[in-house]
């Protein structure tokens, strides 16, 4: 059975309360049962994981080094600014994800560089909470 970790970072705890007009009215909570449901309907394990850290992310992606399958990851605002989590993300070489619930295509410039995607062989980006539910189907079905 394949094991998968999510994280997740910055802010997302205030998901449902935190800018709805971008990432929607659904809470942190609802996300992490919509995770546990497909993951039951996939067949494969889950981890939910969420920090404000940045030290802490990058610990939880090191000691997923030969304890997980794939990580998926929505770093939120460290995405743009962690070359720590890139190079975590490196170090343990665990096939990786990279979500973002918003578009950050059409958002401001200071969005349009992503560190951690740098080390992701996939991205969904601007799905909401689907994109974490197609991440999931990717590394089940690979
Ligand atoms: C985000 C996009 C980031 O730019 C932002 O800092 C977030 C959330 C998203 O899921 O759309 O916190 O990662």
């Amino acid at each position: 059975m394949k094991k998968l970790l999510v994280i997740n970072g910055p802010n997302l705890n205030m998901l449902g309360i935190r800018e709805p007009n971008l990432y929607g009215k659904g809470t942190y909570k609802d996300l992490v049962e919509l995770i546990e449901a497909t993951a039951k309907e996939l067949g494969c394990e889950v981890e939910c994981y969420q920090s404000n850290h940045e030290g802490a992310i990058v610990d939880k992606i090191q000691s997923a080094y030969g304890m997980f399958d794939a990580i998926i990851i929505n770093p939120a605002a460290y995405t743009h600014t962690s070359i720590a989590i890139l190079d975590a993300l490196k170090a343990v070489a665990i096939p990786a994800a990279e979500i973002h619930i918003s578009d950050v295509t059409k958002r401001e410039d200071f969005r349009q560089i992503s560190y951690a995607g740098m080390a992701c062989e996939v991205h969904y980006i601007g799905m909401g909470f689907d994109g974490y539910v197609e991440a999931m189907k990717y590394f089940v079905n690979k």
